[in-house]
């Protein structure tokens, strides 16, 4: 289960977060937490995580490992401040920042060889899906995104644009359509390894919703953003049974 907080909380917010959060998760054990905070909090979440379980990510990485891109950040620069995933990929920066498939592609390569795990991010608009174009654009998405790259430390996350801070969920059935399409495109690429890649479903997940989606066969986990950002509401979609 995925927290990706976008632009939103300071470092003291981040602090009241972490310390509200931790108590009510500390007797999960077979969830995998994982906190996106923006870069300025990610210092202070490692330090207050310590040696809890709940993994670090960033919200997005640079393909390069140094030099002079001003407001870009390195792989080796998250991995520094202790992050173990990277998301890459989110539908709004491939809206508000022109990322397209091929920098997608090379920011997870980058990330993949410097040891970051990749929340690899798709998912087509409303547009597309109501022209019967959902399974062209993930698949174009897949094999773009993902050329040249091997499965290990690979997780998928269906979020499509039309269900992101809409309140318009995918309905279980939907996610479970897609999410399937997903894996039959991973199974190309993979072959069997495909049955082990974990798929997030994204786009207004919630502590009531969440456990319709979680039961079907391809949903692995959630990518969660608007309801991520209080401790008792993450905490529900980490409890989802
Ligand atoms: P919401 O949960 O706010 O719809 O955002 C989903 C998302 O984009 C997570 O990456």
């Amino acid at each position: 289960m995925a927290a990706n907080w976008k632009m939103n909380k300071t470092t003291k917010e981040t602090e009241g977060f972490i310390n509200g959060f931790l108590p009510l998760v500390k007797d999960v054990q077979d969830v995998e937490i994982v906190i996106a905070p923006p870069f300025t909090s990610l210092p202070v979440a490692a330090k207050l995580l310590g040696e809890s379980n709940i993994k670090l990510a960033g919200q997005n990485v640079f393909y390069e490992e140094s030099g002079a891109y001003t407001g870009e950040i390195s792989p080796l620069m998250l991995k520094d401040v202790e992050c173990s995933y990277v998301i890459i990929g989110h539908s709004e920066r491939r809206q508000y920042f022109g990322e397209t498939d091929e920098t997608v592609n090379r920011k997870i390569r980058a990330a993949i060889s410097a040891g970051l795990a990749v929340i690899f991010c798709i998912g087509e608009t409303l547009e597309q899906r109501e022209s019967g174009n959902t399974f062209n654009i993930l698949k174009r998405q897949i094999t773009e995104g993902l050329r040249g790259i091997t499965a290990n430390g690979l997780v998928l996350a269906y979020e499509p644009v039309w269900a992101i801070g809409t309140g318009k969920t995918a309905s279980p059935e939907q996610a479970q359509e897609a999410h399937r399409f997903i894996r039959s495109e991973l199974g190309n690429l993979y072959g069997d390894t495909a049955g082990t890649i974990r798929i997030l479903y994204g786009g207004s997940v919630k502590p009531d919703n969440v456990s319709s989606l979680m039961s079907k066969e391809d949903v692995d986990g959630a990518l969660v953003g608007g309801a991520s950002l209080k401790p008792d509401s993450f905490a529900g979609i980490v409890k989802y049974i």
